[in-house]
C-alpha cells in the first residue's frame, strides 16, 4: 500500500490523483495490519451464584465446552427443560446440573461481597483484592477509576502450552492450533480496558512474558497503544541463573518485561553496583565520551567532504587552537600553523576518513566544552591526539543535572564530579534493558519466600518479590500515593511489593488486585472425581484466591501465617527486618458476584454495592456494609455520603455539614435534572455521583460495544439493547 501511495503522489493530473488516492484509502479501511488474529467465540461466564429461571440462558455444569442452553420452563422443582441455543431437541434436566452463564454482551449486574479484611493502619487507604474474573472486574474499575491509574503490573499466564489458563472454561494446551490466537483475544479485550484506566498523561503499564509470547504481545502492545507520543521498552531479565537447561537448546533463564510509558519515564534511582556495570562504555556513572572521526557506514571522505579538515592541536598544552575549514577536493595537505599540529578524519587503514560534524557546529561545540584531546600512544610510538566529543544524548544529560560538572580541563572540555553515592557501593542510575540481579531470582525470592508466607500451599511461578518491588519503584518513587493495579494477581507478590515500597519511604501507595479463583488443571479432575463443581465451598476454598492471594497477603500484612503461627525469617536487600513484623497496611478482600435482576427491584439490594460506592469513593476506611433502608447513608468510617431520599434533601445537608470529612456524595434518582440541581446546591466541595433509583442498574457490566457481531449460527447475543459502557451516570467534580 506504501508504494502505491508514493506512486499516487507522482501523477501529475490533480484530478486523476485525488480519484484514485480516494480509492486507495477507501480499500486500505478494509485491509487488516499489524497482528491478525482470530476473535473467537465470545467469552462466556457461568454465574453459579444465580438462580436457573424459565428464559435464562444456562450451561450444563458437568460439560467442559461452550455449549449454551435456554431453560425453558421448570418442569417441576428439581427438573428443568431446556433446548440447545445452537438448534437441536429439547431436553428434560436435573435443574442442580446447570449453571446460568452470561455471554459477552449480555448485561451483568456486579455486587462486591467482602469476604476480609485486615486493618493495620487507620487512618490510611486500604488496598483492595478481588476474586474475579478480570475482565469484569476491569469493566466495574471503570465507572471509578478511568484515567487514575499511576501503574498497572501484570504477569498473565504465558501460554506456555501446559494448561496453564483457560479460555471459555476450557484449559489451552498445546494441542490447540488456535492456542496464540486466543491467547491475544483475550489479551486484547482486557488490555483495551486496561488503556482506559491509566492516567493519560503519567503513567505505565508493565507486562511480563517469557519466549511463548513476547512477540506477539509486542505487537499487541503497539496496536493497542497506538499513540505516537507512548514509548515502548522491553528488559531482558534473568529470573533464573541457575538457567533451565533445554535438552538440545540454550538454557533459559531470562524472560522479558514490557514497559508501555504514557508520558513517564523510569527514575534515575540510588541503584547497587550489579544494575550498573561499570565495564563496558554504557553505564559507567559518567557521560560516554564518543570518537570525533567517524567509524562505520558513511565514514569516508567522499561521503561528507564538507567533514574532511584540519583541527589543529597544540600537542604541549593538549588544546586545540584553530579549526580549519574543509580542504577542497584533491588536496590533503593542511596549510601549516606554528606550535600546532594539524590533525585530519585519517583511518587505521591510512584512507582518508571524515569528522562527525562540519567546522562551524565543532566549534560551537568546543565554546561548550564539549570536544576533548586526548594524547594516547602506545609503547615507543610517538604520541598522537584523539578528538573526542559529547553527543546530544550525552549533553542533555548534563542539561537535565544527570551530571554535575566540577569544572574545565586544560582542553577545555567539561569534568564531570565522580558519580552520586548514595551508601556503599550504590550509584544513582537509570540501569539498561539487561536486569541480572540476584534478588530477582523468581525460585529463591518468588516460590520459596511464598512457602514461608502460607506453607504446603503450592503456587506456579510467582514472581521474585523484590523483582516486583525494584521494577515499580523506578515509577512510583517520587509517588507516595499511586494506584498500583494488578489484575493477573496470582499469589498477590504486587501488594505485597506495595506494602514494602510504603514502608521504606512512608508511602501511602495502594494496590488494586484481581485474581479469578481457579484451581489447577490436574486439581480439577481430582475434584471432579468426588462430585465437587464450582461453586460449591470446598472447591471454591482450593482456588487461587481463596487458598493463595488472600491468605499470602493477609500473612504479608499481619506477620502470621495461616496456622496463626509467625512468619520466620528476615527481608533481605533493600531493607532487612523481621518479616513477622508485617506491614502497616489495610486490605479489604472481595468477592465479585453478581445479582439476579428479577430479584432485584427498588433497590432493595443496596447491601451489594455498598462496597463498590466505598471503591469510588477512594477506598478510605473500613468498608462498613449496610442495607441501606434509612432515607439516608453516612457510614462512620468512610468519607462518603448517599442520599436515598430526594425528599430528605434538606435534613440531609444539615447532617452532612456536622461530617466535613466527607467529599462524596452518591445522590439516588432517576432524574437527571433532579440531581443537577442537588449537586449544584451542595456545591463545588464536594463530588457529586448519580445513583439509580434501581441500584442495580447504576452498574453494568459485559455489555457489547455497538457494532459486535454475534458468531454465525449461535444466538449468542441477547435482544437487549447494546449500550456504549458504562452507562452514563451524572458525576460532578468537587473544586
Ligand atoms: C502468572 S500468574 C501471576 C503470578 C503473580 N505475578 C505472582 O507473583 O504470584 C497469572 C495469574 O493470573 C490468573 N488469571 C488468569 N486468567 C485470569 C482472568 N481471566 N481473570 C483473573 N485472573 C486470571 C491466574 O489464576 C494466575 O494466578
Amino acid at each position: 500500500m506504501a508504494a502505491i501511495e508514493d506512486l499516487i503522489k507522482q501523477i501529475a493530473d490533480p484530478g486523476l490523483r485525488d480519484q484514485l488516492a480516494a480509492e486507495v484509502a477507501r480499500l486500505k479501511a478494509t485491509k487488516t495490519f499489524g497482528l491478525v488474529f482470530e476473535e473467537h467465540l465470545p467469552e462466556l461466564v457461568r454465574l453459579p451464584a444465580l438462580p436457573v429461571r424459565a428464559g435464562v440462558r444456562v450451561m450444563k455444569k458437568d460439560e467442559s465446552g461452550t455449549a449454551t442452553y435456554r431453560a425453558t420452563s421448570q418442569v417441576n422443582g428439581q427438573k428443568v427443560k431446556i433446548v440447545p441455543d445452537a438448534g437441536g431437541t429439547e431436553e428434560i434436566v436435573e435443574r442442580d446440573g446447570l449453571v446460568v452463564a452470561k455471554a459477552f454482551g449480555e448485561p451483568m449486574y456486579p455486587a462486591l461481597v467482602p469476604v476480609d479484611a485486615v486493618e493495620r493502619a487507620p487512618g490510611k487507604p486500604w488496598h483492595v483484592l478481588i476474586n474475579a474474573d478480570n475482565y469484569h472486574a476491569l469493566q466495574l474499575l471503570l465507572y471509578g477509576y478511568e484515567g487514575k491509574v499511576d501503574v498497572i503490573y501484570i504477569d498473565p499466564p504465558y501460554n506456555t502450552g501446559a494448561r496453564d489458563w483457560k479460555y471459555n472454561n476450557n484449559y489451552v494446551d498445546d494441542a490447540d492450533l488456535w492456542r496464540h490466537s486466543k491467547w491475544l483475544s483475550m489479551m486484547k479485550k482486557r488490555l483495551e480496558l486496561a488503556k482506559r484506566l491509566l492516567k493519560v498523561r503519567d503513567s505505565v503499564l508493565i507486562v511480563t512474558i517469557d519466549e511463548k509470547e513476547y512477540a506477539r504481545l509486542g505487537l499487541l502492545l503497539e496496536e493497542v497503544f497506538d499513540n505516537p507520543t507512548v514509548q515502548f521498552q522491553m528488559v531482558s531479565t534473568n529470573v533464573n541463573p541457575a538457567a533451565a537447561s533445554r535438552a538440545g537448546r540454550f538454557g533459559r533463564s531470562d524472560e522479558y518485561i514490557y514497559f508501555v510509558m504514557q508520558g513517564c519515564s523510569p527514575a534515575r534511582l540510588p541503584l547497587s553496583r550489579e544494575w550498573v556495570s561499570s565495564r563496558g562504555r554504557t553505564h559507567t556513572g559518567a557521560p560516554r565520551w564518543d570518537l570525533l572521526r567517524r567509524s562505520g557506514s558513511g565514514a569516508s571522505r567522499d561521503d561528507s567532504p564538507g567533514c574532511f579538515y584540519p583541527i589543529y592541536v597544540d600537542l604541549q598544552a593538549r588544546k586545540i587552537t584553530r579549526v580549519g575549514d574543509p580542504l577542497p577536493k584533491g588536496t590533503s595537505e593542511p596549510a601549516a600553523l606554528f606550535g600546532s599540529a594539524p590533525i585530519l578524519p585519517i583511518r587505521k587503514d591510512a584512507s582518508e576518513g571524515r569528522w562527525m560534524m562540519g567546522p562551524t557546529e565543532l566549534r560551537s561545540r568546543i565554546v561548550q566544552g564539549r570536544v576533548r584531546v586526548s594524547l594516547e600512544g602506545r609503547r615507543k610510538k610517538p604520541v598522537q591526539p584523539v578528538l573526542y566529543y559529547l553527543a546530544d544524548g550525552e549533553f542533555k544529560k548534563i542539561e537535565d543535572g544527570e551530571f554535575s560538572v566540577r569544572g574545565f580541563d586544560v582542553d577545555g572540555s567539561m569534568m564531570f564530579a565522580e558519580p552520586i553515592e548514595e551508601g556503599v557501593g550504590e550509584v544513582l542510575a537509570v540501569p539498561s534493558t539487561q536486569w541480572r540481579i540476584a534478588s530477582h531470582d523468581s525460585t529463591q525470592y518468588g516460590t520459596r519466600l511464598l512457602a514461608k508466607f502460607i506453607p504446603g500451599r503450592k503456587f506456579p511461578y510467582p514472581k521474585s518479590l523484590y523483582a516486583v518491588e525494584d521494577t515499580l519503584r523506578f515509577f512510583v518513587h517520587s509517588k507516595l500515593d499511586a494506584l498500583v493495579l494488578d489484575f493477573f494477581a496470582g499469589s498477590g507478590t504486587t501488594a505485597h511489593a506495595v506494602a514494602r515500597l510504603n514502608k521504606q519511604d512512608g508511602g501511602r501507595r495502594r494496590s488494586i488486585l484481581v485474581s479469578n479463583n481457579e484451581v489447577a488443571s490436574d486439581e480439577e479432575a481430582s475434584l471432579a472425581s468426588q462430585g465437587l463443581q464450582p461453586g460449591m465451598p470446598k472447591w471454591e476454598a482450593l482456588g487461587i484466591f481463596e487458598y493463595v492471594t488472600r491468605p499470602r497477603v493477609v500473612a504479608a500484612f499481619t506477620g502470621r501465617r495461616p496456622d496463626g503461627k509467625e512468619i520466620d525469617g528476615d527481608y533481605s536487600f533493600t531493607d532487612v527486618f523481621p518479616m513477622s513484623d508485617g506491614f502497616e497496611e489495610n486490605a479489604a478482600f472481595f468477592k465479585l458476584d453478581f445479582l439476579d435482576p428479577g430479584d432485584v427491584t427498588r433497590g432493595e439490594k443496596f447491601e451489594s454495592i455498598a462496597p463498590i460506592l466505598w471503591m469510588l469513593a477512594g477506598c478510605r476506611g473500613a468498608c462498613e456494609v449496610t442495607k441501606g433502608s434509612g432515607k439516608w447513608f453516612m457510614p462512620k468510617e468512610n468519607p462518603f455520603a448517599v442520599l436515598h431520599d430526594e425528599d430528605a434533601f434538606a435534613d440531609f445537608v444539615r447532617n452532612l455539614a456536622e461530617r466535613p470529612d466527607i467529599d462524596h456524595v452518591f445522590l439516588v434518582t432517576d432524574s437527571t435534572e433532579g440531581f443537577h440541581e442537588m449537586a449544584a446546591e451542595l456545591g463545588g466541595e464536594y463530588k457529586s455521583i448519580q445513583l439509580y433509583r434501581s441500584y442495580i442498574d447504576t452498574f453494568r457490566i459485559n455489555l457489547a460495544e455497538p457494532g459486535t457481531i454475534s458468531p454465525a449460527g449461535v444466538p449468542i447475543f441477547p435482544t437487549a439493547p447494546v449500550t456504549s459502557l458504562p452507562p452514563a451516570l451524572g458525576v460532578i467534580d468537587a473544586g
